[in-house]
């Protein structure tokens, strides 16, 4: 099953929403690797609702590359979340997903993210009321359960498949276990096997290579697989997924760069006419500095398993100088050679910042 909705994905692949990560450059970079659906980080329902500035620029994306274009929400009101999703609609989205999975306390103590696992009637009417108020196909994302003794995918299925969810994700590790411990892929089979072809189960959870994905989708039997951290500094993999190569140091070179470009474009976009208080030149510089900052972590993420990784971060993370830091992506990435037991390090990811 290959559709989600009215849509036909052209493959079975998809980018996992990641909060700080899946902005719009990051996720044009993926579609056009071969991603089939990248949706957006999590949006707060509240913050669209009140239109908030912050909040709306989230919903920036480029309509010639992100078909069909998903925006995540999260809150854990169905009227505002509803709401929120019509100004969604309004912005270009054509498909909305529902945040249920989300462990961190600034959003579960509003009841959203996964505290929706604990309301599984709340959740369904979220589902409900944003189709209604939309039209539009609504998909949702949850973990396995609240914590051990609360793993309850199965009735969260019921519910959201009564409610017309058009596929449901699922990160199989309970809210308790945030990122610890190995998803337990055996929920996904479970999930796959309760709701047969009723919708579309989207199988995530540590696939880093296509070996993995692979193993998911036979062991799971799951219609589509989602990729998160496997795509930190790696989006060829959704190439590698469709038979495609690895990237050669030269386009791992300018994809860094066209990255880091895009990235300060998106993170100026529109900032010199909305802030009056300063001149333009200083807005320029502040929006800038912000965005090479932000950046940082992507390019330790693209020198991950390259000899001589750590010394570059090292470098990379005193650097402001835009041109200067471009000079060193060149200098690193152009002679880069993998490194067979930096591969093995643990990636430097502090998801509760991200999250934050
Ligand atoms: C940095 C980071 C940010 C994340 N932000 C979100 C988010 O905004 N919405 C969401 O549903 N899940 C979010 N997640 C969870 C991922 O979508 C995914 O479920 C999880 O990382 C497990 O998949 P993986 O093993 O492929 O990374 C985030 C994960 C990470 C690492």
């Amino acid at each position: 099953m290959l559709t989600i909705g009215p849509y036909r994905l052209k493959n079975p692949f998809i980018l996992a929403p990641m909060a700080g990560v899946s902005e719009q450059p990051f996720r044009v970079l993926a579609f056009r690797l071969g991603a089939a659906l990248c949706p957006t980080e999590l949006v707060s329902a509240q913050g669209l609702f009140r239109v908030n500035e912050r909040s709306l620029r989230y919903l920036r994306h480029d309509p010639q590359v992100e078909i069909p274009y998903s925006l995540q929400l999260f809150g854990g009101e169905p009227e505002v979340m509803a709401q929120a999703a019509v100004i969604g609609k309004q912005w270009g989205a054509q498909l909305i997903d529902v945040n249920m999975g989300c462990p961190v306390k600034k959003v579960t103590k509003s009841g959203a993210g996964s505290a929706l696992l604990c309301d599984a009637p709340r959740a369904g009417e979220v589902v409900r009321q944003i189709r209604a108020a939309t039209g539009l196909p609504v998909t949702a994302k949850i973990r396995s359960g609240w914590d051990a003794h609360q793993k309850n995918f199965l009735a969260m299925a019921d519910e959201l498949g009564a409610a017309g969810v058009a596929a449901l994700a699922v990160h199989p590790r309970t809210r308790a276990q945030g990122y610890s411990g190995k998803a337990d892929w055996t929920v996904i089979a479970d999930l796959k096997r309760h709701v047969g072809d009723k919708f579309p189960i989207i199988g995530n959870g540590d696939v880093k290579t296509v070996a993995d994905a692979t193993r998911m989708r036979e062991q799971t039997g799951c219609d589509f697989v989602m990729i998160g951290r496997g795509a930190l500094g790696n989006p060829w993999l959704f190439r590698e997924l469709l038979g495609g190569p690895k990237p050669t140091p030269q386009e791992r070179c300018e994809t860094v760069l066209d990255h880091f470009r895009a990235h300060l474009a998106f993170v100026s976009d529109g900032r010199v006419e909305r802030d009056k208080t300063r001149t333009p030149e200083e807005v320029a510089a502040f929006s800038r500095l912000a965005a090479v900052k932000q950046f940082r972590k992507h390019m330790g993420w693209y020198a991950h398993g390259l000899f001589g990784a750590s010394a570059f971060r090292n470098t990379i993370n005193t650097l402001e100088d835009v041109a200067e830091l471009e000079r060193r992506v060149e200098q690193f990435f152009l002679g880069a050679k993998e490194d067979a037991q930096g591969a093995d390090e643990e990636q430097d990811l502090d998801y509760r910042t991200a999250l934050g």
